[in-house]
């Protein structure tokens, strides 16, 4: 007699689906097969449960031009649970020349009051000081397997030069740690908002001329160069346009380490958007690029050269971004999107756009494998956290911020109509969202020790 039994469930784990029901003894999975009793039963009738999702890439409380990102990680990881997700990656901040671990102790003070669901960080930093080099046999041991760098954002004092980014993979490969990249060419932007504000052109008409796409295939290419150089792995974080994604397939193919991940913003919404007079409440970095950009994206989601979507939620009201006044350098760039990206994927494949088991195991099993969580989380299998969430396949969703449950007071896919619904979200054995409602509670989420990273997996997808 199992605590809790989801009967009738289709289980889709990104391996195919089949029918069976699923138990749940304290925190973990405890059988999946047929005939299964519980103290609790909830009947399905066939609808589908899925690995909770897990988002490897959220900026809660992130302080950005003159605002900080609205979700905290209560706020955040509460609306996340809402739309599947149960685990979040957030980023540490470095200060000055610091190592790891002032940055870790500030985040945890942040995060484990308020966190709904289990989070872990990637070490971020701007300087790879002699404090930092120090400090990732810690990092190591303290389950800090990934480091984040920046190609970009030199005024912000994070944008690191070539010669530390080699040096930097090279200490990572070293420590079994996965160096992630915001991939830009900086001074090349650097350099274009320059000529453009010397014009005065830094309307939302501008702002993609400042980033162009080139930008990031540049900076997408070196890193692989790199990387290769290095005989270490590199994961580019929020690619935006496909022929980054085209790129990383034919390197791939021919054995460079490197790992990608898009977010939903570049699978759907188009540069369209970038238009005045709302467009600044769709700017992020990169931007949202043509629709021509969708089809490499596509491409590598289904081929697997494309392996994770992450979110890069970064939250702002439409107080904070029309602080903007007219000039796009001065705009908060990011944008919400943790509660509604397991629903957006999962619309994606039933439209044909990639295939399901790959929208699933790009939220599930393969950000586990990558971040050194798996198998406790990205799957369903006994013995596993009781991470999931119940999907009506029959039921639809029009995505409305009045509905949703981020602190910002818009959502960029407001209106879309979305095949399917979530009914529950279950994580570590507890169902914390039921049929709309909130069960959970701040805190309720634990900090995630990760395991080293695992060369082994750059050919596994
Ligand atoms: O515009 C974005 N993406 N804001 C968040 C910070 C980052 O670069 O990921
Ligand atoms: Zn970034
Ligand atoms: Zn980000």
């Amino acid at each position: 007699m199992h605590t809790i039994v989801f009967k009738d469930a289709l289980i889709m784990d990104g391996n195919g689906g089949f029918p069976a029901d699923l138990g749940i003894d304290s925190e973990r999975i405890a059988a999946i097969g047929t005939g299964l009793s519980g103290k609790t039963e909830i009947p399905l009738g066939g609808a589908w449960v899925l690995p909770g999702a897990l988002d490897v890439h959220t900026h809660m409380s992130l302080p950005f031009a003159a605002a900080i990102s609205c979700d905290d990680f209560f706020t955040g990881t509460r609306a996340g649970a809402f739309g599947g997700v149960t685990t979040i990656i957030d980023f540490t901040a470095q200060k000055g020349d610091e190592g790891l671990r002032a940055g870790f102790q500030r985040r945890m003070g942040e995060a484990a009051d308020r966190a709904a669901v289990d989070f872990s960080f990637h070490g971020c930093i701007g300087r790879l000081s002699s404090e930092v080099v120090a400090d990732l046999p810690w990092a190591r041991e303290a389950g800090l397997t990934s480091l984040k760098v920046f190609t970009a954002y030199r005024s912000a004092g994070l944008m690191m030069e070539d010669g530390a980014l080699l040096e930097t993979l090279k200490l990572c490969r070293d420590n079994e740690i996965l160096t992630t990249v915001h991939a830009e060419n900086g001074p090349i932007i650097d350099s274009l908002c320059e000529k453009l504000g010397a014009r005065g052109t830094v309307g939302m008409d501008d702002f993609p001329a400042s980033r162009p796409t080139f930008t990031e295939v540049e900076a997408v290419r070196r890193l692989a160069f790199l990387a290769r150089e290095a005989r270490a792995a590199v994961y580019i974080v929020h690619l935006s346009a496909g022929e980054s994604a085209d790129f990383i397939g034919s390197a791939r193919a021919q054995g460079m380490p490197i790992l990608a991940e898009t977010c939903p913003q570049y699978l759907f919404l188009d540069e369209s958007r970038l238009s005045p007079p709302d467009g600044h409440f769709f700017a992020c970095c990169p931007p949202i690029r043509g629709k021509s950009q969708w089809k490499g994206l596509e491409k590598g989601l289904s081929d697997g050269h494309v392996q994770v979507v992450g979110t890069d939620h970064c939250p702002f009201t439409r107080a904070a971004k029309n602080t903007w006044g007219g000039d796009f350098r001065k705009i908060p760039m990011g944008l919400p999107g943790i509660e509604t990206m397991p629903l957006l994927l999962l619309h994606g494949a039933r439209e044909k756009r990639w295939p399901l088991d790959r929208a699933i195991r790009a939220f599930s099993a393969n950000p586990a494998r990558i971040f050194g969580l798996y198998p406790r989380k990205g799957c369903l299998k006994p013995g596993s956290d009781a991470d999931l969430f119940v999907y009506d396949p029959m039921g639809e969703t029009e995505i409305s911020a009045t509905g949703l449950h981020m602190a910002t007071d818009y959502s960029p896919y407001e209106g879309i109509r979305l095949r399917g619904k979530i009914l529950m979200t279950v994580s570590r054995g507890e169902i914390i969202v039921n049929h709309g409602e909130w069960k959970g509670r701040p805190g309720r989420g634990l900090f995630l020790k990760r395991a080293p990273f695992d060369p082994g997996l750059l050919k596994g997808f």
